[in-house]
Protein backbone atom coordinates (compact mmCIF):
# COMPACT_ATOMS: atom_id res chain seq x y z
CA UNK A 1 0.00 0.00 0.00
CA UNK A 2 1.02 3.41 -0.94
CA UNK A 3 1.62 5.84 2.36
CA UNK A 4 0.74 9.13 2.42
CA UNK A 5 1.37 12.02 4.81
CA UNK A 6 -0.28 12.75 7.34
CA UNK A 7 -0.27 15.46 10.15
CA UNK A 8 -2.33 16.37 13.01
CA UNK A 9 -2.89 20.04 14.58
CA UNK A 10 -4.33 19.56 18.13
CA UNK A 11 -2.70 16.32 18.73
CA UNK A 12 -2.92 16.49 22.70
CA UNK A 13 -6.41 17.01 22.79
CA UNK A 14 -9.19 13.65 23.78
CA UNK A 15 -10.17 13.80 19.77
CA UNK A 16 -6.39 14.09 18.32
CA UNK A 17 -4.93 11.61 20.86
CA UNK A 18 -7.25 9.25 19.42
CA UNK A 19 -6.43 9.94 16.00
CA UNK A 20 -2.56 9.53 16.83
CA UNK A 21 -3.35 6.36 18.52
CA UNK A 22 -5.10 4.83 15.19
CA UNK A 23 -2.52 6.68 12.80
CA UNK A 24 0.33 5.74 14.02
CA UNK A 25 -0.82 2.27 13.53
CA UNK A 26 -2.03 2.47 10.12
CA UNK A 27 -0.71 0.90 7.32
CA UNK A 28 -1.20 3.82 4.78
CA UNK A 29 0.22 6.28 6.94
CA UNK A 30 3.06 7.67 7.60
CA UNK A 31 2.66 10.02 10.83
CA UNK A 32 4.76 13.08 10.39
CA UNK A 33 3.82 16.08 12.25
CA UNK A 34 2.02 16.24 15.74
CA UNK A 35 1.18 20.14 16.31
CA UNK A 36 0.44 21.41 19.80
CA UNK A 37 0.66 24.74 20.76
CA UNK A 38 0.85 24.08 24.64
CA UNK A 39 3.42 21.52 24.83
CA UNK A 40 5.94 22.26 21.63
CA UNK A 41 9.47 20.79 22.11
CA UNK A 42 8.25 17.57 24.23
CA UNK A 43 8.06 14.47 23.22
CA UNK A 44 4.52 12.74 23.08
CA UNK A 45 5.69 10.20 25.61
CA UNK A 46 6.35 12.72 28.22
CA UNK A 47 2.33 14.36 28.02
CA UNK A 48 0.72 10.89 27.21
CA UNK A 49 3.37 8.15 28.76
CA UNK A 50 1.45 5.01 27.86
CA UNK A 51 2.77 6.00 24.15
CA UNK A 52 6.48 4.45 25.65
CA UNK A 53 8.32 2.21 23.03
CA UNK A 54 5.58 2.68 20.78
CA UNK A 55 5.52 6.06 19.51
CA UNK A 56 8.92 8.06 19.50
CA UNK A 57 7.88 11.81 18.26
CA UNK A 58 8.16 15.65 19.47
CA UNK A 59 5.12 17.74 19.72
CA UNK A 60 5.76 20.99 17.62
CA UNK A 61 4.35 24.77 17.31
CA UNK A 62 2.23 25.17 13.91
CA UNK A 63 3.89 26.25 11.47
CA UNK A 64 2.53 26.32 8.01
CA UNK A 65 5.47 26.16 5.78
CA UNK A 66 6.73 22.73 7.37
CA UNK A 67 3.27 21.21 8.04
CA UNK A 68 2.07 22.05 4.19
CA UNK A 69 5.57 21.33 2.87
CA UNK A 70 5.69 17.82 4.43
CA UNK A 71 2.19 17.07 4.41
CA UNK A 72 -0.78 15.49 1.99
CA UNK A 73 -3.43 15.30 4.36
CA UNK A 74 -3.66 17.11 7.77
CA UNK A 75 -6.25 16.93 10.61
CA UNK A 76 -7.48 19.65 12.19
CA UNK A 77 -8.68 18.73 15.51
CA UNK A 78 -9.22 22.04 17.04
CA UNK A 79 -11.98 23.45 19.31
CA UNK A 80 -14.67 25.41 17.11
CA UNK A 81 -13.78 29.03 16.09
CA UNK A 82 -10.05 28.25 16.40
CA UNK A 83 -10.06 25.26 12.96
CA UNK A 84 -11.61 28.57 10.69
CA UNK A 85 -7.99 30.29 11.00
CA UNK A 86 -5.98 27.28 9.72
CA UNK A 87 -7.56 25.81 7.07
CA UNK A 88 -7.95 28.43 4.56
CA UNK A 89 -4.02 28.20 4.66
CA UNK A 90 -3.39 24.73 4.46
CA UNK A 91 -5.84 24.48 1.72
CA UNK A 92 -4.39 27.26 -0.46
CA UNK A 93 -0.68 25.00 -0.10
CA UNK A 94 -2.43 22.09 -2.02
CA UNK A 95 -2.78 20.02 1.66
CA UNK A 96 -6.41 18.15 2.26
CA UNK A 97 -7.59 18.87 5.33
CA UNK A 98 -10.50 16.72 7.64
CA UNK A 99 -11.39 19.02 10.16
CA UNK A 100 -12.86 17.74 13.28
CA UNK A 101 -14.52 20.81 14.70
CA UNK A 102 -18.05 22.87 13.65
CA UNK A 103 -16.86 25.46 11.44
CA UNK A 104 -17.09 23.63 8.01
CA UNK A 105 -20.42 21.29 8.75
CA UNK A 106 -23.60 24.23 9.26
CA UNK A 107 -23.41 25.36 5.01
CA UNK A 108 -25.50 28.80 5.96
CA UNK A 109 -22.77 30.95 7.18
CA UNK A 110 -25.43 32.97 9.22
CA UNK A 111 -26.86 29.80 10.96
CA UNK A 112 -23.36 29.56 11.76
CA UNK A 113 -23.05 32.89 13.29
CA UNK A 114 -25.89 32.28 15.38
CA UNK A 115 -25.08 29.10 17.42
CA UNK A 116 -21.49 29.90 17.08
CA UNK A 117 -21.33 33.41 17.73
CA UNK A 118 -18.82 34.10 15.58
CA UNK A 119 -18.82 35.33 11.71
CA UNK A 120 -16.82 33.38 8.91
CA UNK A 121 -14.42 35.69 6.49
CA UNK A 122 -15.09 35.52 3.17
CA UNK A 123 -12.75 32.94 2.20
CA UNK A 124 -14.04 30.88 4.60
CA UNK A 125 -17.59 31.53 3.47
CA UNK A 126 -16.86 30.57 0.18
CA UNK A 127 -15.18 27.27 1.87
CA UNK A 128 -18.42 26.08 3.29
CA UNK A 129 -20.10 24.74 -0.25
CA UNK A 130 -16.68 23.08 -1.15
CA UNK A 131 -16.85 21.17 2.03
CA UNK A 132 -18.25 17.63 2.41
CA UNK A 133 -20.33 16.69 5.49
CA UNK A 134 -18.64 13.66 6.55
CA UNK A 135 -20.67 11.15 7.37
CA UNK A 136 -19.94 8.47 4.86
CA UNK A 137 -22.79 6.03 5.08
CA UNK A 138 -24.34 9.42 3.06
CA UNK A 139 -21.95 11.58 1.27
CA UNK A 140 -19.46 8.46 0.38
CA UNK A 141 -19.22 9.50 -3.28
CA UNK A 142 -18.84 12.99 -2.23
CA UNK A 143 -15.89 12.37 0.42
CA UNK A 144 -14.22 10.48 -2.23
CA UNK A 145 -13.00 13.62 -3.89
CA UNK A 146 -13.11 16.28 -1.34
CA UNK A 147 -10.01 18.40 -0.63
CA UNK A 148 -12.10 19.48 3.00
CA UNK A 149 -14.30 17.40 5.05
CA UNK A 150 -15.88 18.72 7.70
CA UNK A 151 -16.41 16.08 10.18
CA UNK A 152 -19.80 15.51 11.73
CA UNK A 153 -20.40 16.26 15.41
CA UNK A 154 -20.67 13.07 17.75
CA UNK A 155 -24.61 13.48 18.72
CA UNK A 156 -25.14 13.96 15.16
CA UNK A 157 -24.00 11.15 14.01
CA UNK A 158 -25.34 9.00 16.06
CA UNK A 159 -29.01 10.81 15.55
CA UNK A 160 -28.07 11.21 11.47
CA UNK A 161 -27.10 7.33 11.06
CA UNK A 162 -29.95 6.45 13.50
CA UNK A 163 -33.03 7.61 11.93
CA UNK A 164 -31.37 8.74 7.97
CA UNK A 165 -33.53 5.31 6.81
CA UNK A 166 -37.13 6.28 8.37
CA UNK A 167 -36.96 9.96 6.41
CA UNK A 168 -35.48 9.02 3.20
CA UNK A 169 -38.48 6.60 2.57
CA UNK A 170 -40.80 8.94 4.30
CA UNK A 171 -42.10 6.71 6.72
CA UNK A 172 -42.46 9.20 9.76
CA UNK A 173 -43.36 12.47 9.92
CA UNK A 174 -41.09 15.37 9.58
CA UNK A 175 -42.57 17.01 12.31
CA UNK A 176 -42.88 16.28 16.36
CA UNK A 177 -39.03 14.95 16.10
CA UNK A 178 -38.23 14.49 20.24
CA UNK A 179 -34.52 13.81 20.66
CA UNK A 180 -32.85 12.82 24.04
CA UNK A 181 -29.41 11.69 24.29
CA UNK A 182 -26.77 10.94 26.52
CA UNK A 183 -23.27 11.57 26.31
CA UNK A 184 -19.66 11.05 28.42
CA UNK A 185 -17.92 13.07 29.83
CA UNK A 186 -15.13 13.05 26.81
CA UNK A 187 -17.53 14.67 24.75
CA UNK A 188 -16.92 18.01 25.98
CA UNK A 189 -13.24 17.72 25.44
CA UNK A 190 -10.46 18.33 28.26
CA UNK A 191 -10.89 21.74 29.24
CA UNK A 192 -11.48 22.50 32.60
CA UNK A 193 -15.05 22.97 33.59
CA UNK A 194 -16.83 22.71 36.88
CA UNK A 195 -19.76 20.50 35.90
CA UNK A 196 -17.04 18.02 34.88
CA UNK A 197 -15.38 17.61 37.95
CA UNK A 198 -15.18 13.90 39.20
CA UNK A 199 -17.28 14.91 42.24
CA UNK A 200 -20.09 16.60 40.18
CA UNK A 201 -20.19 13.72 37.24
CA UNK A 202 -19.91 10.95 39.59
CA UNK A 203 -22.81 9.19 40.73
CA UNK A 204 -24.44 11.33 38.59
CA UNK A 205 -27.10 12.12 35.68
CA UNK A 206 -28.52 15.47 34.25
CA UNK A 207 -29.92 17.27 31.22
CA UNK A 208 -28.18 20.09 30.06
CA UNK A 209 -28.14 22.55 27.37
CA UNK A 210 -31.96 21.43 26.72
CA UNK A 211 -33.32 24.30 24.77
CA UNK A 212 -30.16 25.51 22.58
CA UNK A 213 -26.93 23.29 22.08
CA UNK A 214 -24.67 23.91 19.45
CA UNK A 215 -25.37 20.53 17.60
CA UNK A 216 -28.91 21.39 16.62
CA UNK A 217 -28.56 23.21 13.51
CA UNK A 218 -26.29 20.54 12.32
CA UNK A 219 -28.76 18.08 12.86
CA UNK A 220 -31.51 19.70 11.67
CA UNK A 221 -29.62 20.78 8.19
CA UNK A 222 -28.72 16.85 7.76
CA UNK A 223 -32.22 15.57 8.53
CA UNK A 224 -33.95 18.22 6.30
CA UNK A 225 -31.94 17.62 2.92
CA UNK A 226 -32.32 13.53 3.68
CA UNK A 227 -36.01 14.14 3.93
CA UNK A 228 -36.74 16.79 0.82
CA UNK A 229 -34.16 15.44 -0.92
CA UNK A 230 -30.78 17.74 -0.90
CA UNK A 231 -31.37 19.71 -4.17
CA UNK A 232 -35.00 20.80 -3.44
CA UNK A 233 -33.79 21.75 0.16
CA UNK A 234 -31.13 23.97 -1.08
CA UNK A 235 -33.44 26.03 -3.01
CA UNK A 236 -36.46 26.36 -0.56
CA UNK A 237 -34.67 26.04 2.84
CA UNK A 238 -36.89 28.07 4.81
CA UNK A 239 -40.07 26.38 4.26
CA UNK A 240 -38.80 23.18 4.02
CA UNK A 241 -36.52 22.48 7.32
CA UNK A 242 -37.11 19.77 10.11
CA UNK A 243 -36.84 21.11 13.37
CA UNK A 244 -36.06 19.08 16.61
CA UNK A 245 -36.63 19.16 20.56
CA UNK A 246 -33.41 17.44 21.08
CA UNK A 247 -32.22 17.02 25.50
CA UNK A 248 -28.33 16.50 25.75
CA UNK A 249 -27.58 14.82 29.02
CA UNK A 250 -23.82 13.81 30.80
CA UNK A 251 -23.51 10.03 31.71
CA UNK A 252 -20.89 9.52 34.56
CA UNK A 253 -18.59 7.29 32.54
CA UNK A 254 -15.72 8.16 30.33
CA UNK A 255 -17.14 7.60 26.31
CA UNK A 256 -19.81 6.56 24.47
CA UNK A 257 -23.40 7.93 23.12
CA UNK A 258 -26.92 6.67 23.57
CA UNK A 259 -29.68 8.40 21.41
CA UNK A 260 -33.15 7.87 21.75
CA UNK A 261 -35.56 9.33 19.31
CA UNK A 262 -39.13 9.33 18.84
CA UNK A 263 -41.17 9.75 15.13
CA UNK A 264 -44.45 9.66 14.60
CA UNK A 265 -45.13 7.06 11.98
CA UNK A 266 -47.05 8.33 8.96
CA UNK A 267 -48.83 4.59 8.67
CA UNK A 268 -48.76 1.09 10.91
CA UNK A 269 -45.67 -0.71 10.11
CA UNK A 270 -44.61 -3.66 10.44
CA UNK A 271 -41.01 -4.48 12.37
CA UNK A 272 -40.25 -6.86 9.13
CA UNK A 273 -40.57 -3.91 6.85
CA UNK A 274 -38.71 -1.09 8.98
CA UNK A 275 -35.99 -4.06 9.90
CA UNK A 276 -35.60 -4.40 5.75
CA UNK A 277 -35.59 -0.67 5.06
CA UNK A 278 -32.80 -0.57 7.44
CA UNK A 279 -30.71 -3.17 6.17
CA UNK A 280 -30.68 -2.00 2.74
CA UNK A 281 -30.00 1.43 3.56
CA UNK A 282 -27.02 0.47 5.32
CA UNK A 283 -25.65 -2.44 3.63
CA UNK A 284 -22.68 -1.41 1.79
CA UNK A 285 -21.74 0.55 5.55
CA UNK A 286 -19.05 -1.47 7.29
CA UNK A 287 -19.72 0.67 10.19
CA UNK A 288 -23.61 0.44 10.87
CA UNK A 289 -24.54 -2.77 12.50
CA UNK A 290 -28.76 -3.09 12.80
CA UNK A 291 -29.94 -5.08 15.54
CA UNK A 292 -33.44 -7.24 14.64
CA UNK A 293 -36.13 -6.16 17.42
CA UNK A 294 -36.39 -6.80 20.39
CA UNK A 295 -32.76 -6.80 20.27
CA UNK A 296 -31.46 -3.18 21.19
CA UNK A 297 -27.59 -1.98 21.10
CA UNK A 298 -25.96 -0.78 24.50
CA UNK A 299 -23.00 1.94 24.60
CA UNK A 300 -20.82 -0.87 25.98
CA UNK A 301 -20.81 -3.05 22.72
CA UNK A 302 -19.42 0.12 20.61
CA UNK A 303 -17.35 1.57 23.34
CA UNK A 304 -13.05 1.32 21.57
CA UNK A 305 -14.71 0.79 18.17
CA UNK A 306 -16.43 2.64 14.89
CA UNK A 307 -19.52 1.31 15.20
CA UNK A 308 -22.64 3.08 14.92
CA UNK A 309 -25.00 0.14 16.73
CA UNK A 310 -28.48 0.68 15.91
CA UNK A 311 -31.63 -0.85 17.40
CA UNK A 312 -35.96 -0.04 16.94
CA UNK A 313 -38.85 -0.74 18.62
CA UNK A 314 -42.42 0.27 17.19
CA UNK A 315 -44.66 1.99 19.76
CA UNK A 316 -48.35 0.75 17.80
CA UNK A 317 -50.33 2.27 20.95
CA UNK A 318 -49.05 5.67 20.37
CA UNK A 319 -48.22 5.27 16.88
CA UNK A 320 -44.34 6.27 17.08
CA UNK A 321 -40.86 4.37 16.13
CA UNK A 322 -38.43 4.95 18.82
CA UNK A 323 -34.83 4.21 17.71
CA UNK A 324 -31.59 3.42 19.76
CA UNK A 325 -28.76 4.53 18.39
CA UNK A 326 -25.05 4.18 20.02
CA UNK A 327 -21.61 5.20 19.34
CA UNK A 328 -18.03 5.79 20.96
CA UNK A 329 -17.92 9.63 20.91
CA UNK A 330 -14.22 9.99 20.74
CA UNK A 331 -14.10 7.21 17.73
CA UNK A 332 -17.08 6.76 15.24
CA UNK A 333 -18.04 10.11 16.75
CA UNK A 334 -14.72 11.64 16.20
CA UNK A 335 -10.82 10.50 15.26
CA UNK A 336 -12.59 6.70 14.17
CA UNK A 337 -14.65 8.47 11.51
CA UNK A 338 -12.36 10.79 10.53
CA UNK A 339 -9.89 8.22 9.75
CA UNK A 340 -12.80 6.38 7.78
CA UNK A 341 -13.47 10.00 5.87
CA UNK A 342 -9.54 9.59 5.33
CA UNK A 343 -9.36 6.07 4.41
CA UNK A 344 -12.39 7.14 0.88
CA UNK A 345 -10.18 10.16 0.10
CA UNK A 346 -6.76 8.53 -0.49
CA UNK A 347 -8.49 5.32 -2.04
CA UNK A 348 -7.52 2.95 0.98
CA UNK A 349 -10.16 0.18 1.84
CA UNK A 350 -13.04 2.13 4.52
CA UNK A 351 -12.00 0.30 7.62
CA UNK A 352 -8.58 0.21 7.43
CA UNK A 353 -6.62 0.71 10.52
CA UNK A 354 -10.69 0.62 11.92
CA UNK A 355 -11.83 -1.63 14.76
N1 LIG B 1 -14.56 15.09 22.27
C1 LIG B 1 -15.43 14.58 21.41
O1 LIG B 1 -16.11 13.58 21.70
C2 LIG B 1 -15.61 15.19 20.05
C3 LIG B 1 -16.47 14.54 19.15
C4 LIG B 1 -16.67 15.10 17.88
C5 LIG B 1 -16.01 16.27 17.53
N2 LIG B 1 -15.20 16.88 18.43
C6 LIG B 1 -14.58 18.13 18.00
O2 LIG B 1 -13.19 17.89 17.79
C7 LIG B 1 -12.45 19.05 18.13
C8 LIG B 1 -11.44 18.65 19.21
O3 LIG B 1 -12.18 18.18 20.32
P1 LIG B 1 -11.50 17.61 21.62
O4 LIG B 1 -12.57 16.97 22.41
O5 LIG B 1 -10.29 16.80 21.28
O6 LIG B 1 -11.06 18.96 22.34
P2 LIG B 1 -9.89 19.19 23.39
O7 LIG B 1 -9.68 17.93 24.16
O8 LIG B 1 -10.23 20.41 24.12
O9 LIG B 1 -8.62 19.43 22.46
C9 LIG B 1 -8.50 20.52 21.60
C10 LIG B 1 -7.02 20.79 21.37
O10 LIG B 1 -6.88 21.93 20.53
C11 LIG B 1 -5.65 22.61 20.87
N3 LIG B 1 -5.84 24.05 20.73
C12 LIG B 1 -5.21 24.85 19.84
N4 LIG B 1 -5.64 26.10 19.91
C13 LIG B 1 -6.53 26.15 20.91
C14 LIG B 1 -7.31 27.17 21.47
N5 LIG B 1 -7.26 28.44 21.02
N6 LIG B 1 -8.11 26.86 22.48
C15 LIG B 1 -8.17 25.60 22.97
N7 LIG B 1 -7.47 24.56 22.44
C16 LIG B 1 -6.65 24.84 21.44
C17 LIG B 1 -5.31 22.19 22.28
O11 LIG B 1 -4.02 21.63 22.29
P3 LIG B 1 -2.72 22.50 22.50
O12 LIG B 1 -3.03 23.45 23.63
O13 LIG B 1 -1.68 21.52 22.86
O14 LIG B 1 -2.49 23.18 21.19
C18 LIG B 1 -6.31 21.09 22.65
O15 LIG B 1 -5.65 19.92 23.07
C19 LIG B 1 -13.46 20.08 18.66
O16 LIG B 1 -13.81 20.96 17.64
C20 LIG B 1 -14.65 19.22 19.06
O17 LIG B 1 -15.87 19.92 18.99
C21 LIG B 1 -14.96 16.36 19.67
Amino acid sequence: MKKIKVSVIGATGYAGKELVKILMNHQGVELIHLISSSYAGKNIVEIFPEFLNKLDKKLINFNLDVVSQDSNLVFTALPHTVSMDVVPELLKKGVKVIDLSADYRIKDPAVYKEWYEKEHNQINKGLLSEAVYGLPEIYLDKIKDALLVANPGCYPTSIILGIAPLLKHHFVEPEGIIIDSKSGASGAGKKLSLGLHFAECNENFKAYNIIRHNHIPEIEQELSSIYFNENTHKQKQQETEIKVSFTPHLLPINRGILSTCYLALKESKEEEEVLEIYQKFYQKAPFVRIFKPPNLPEIKFVTGTNYCDIGFTIDERVGKIKVISVIDNLLKGAAGQAVQNMNIMSGFPETCGLV
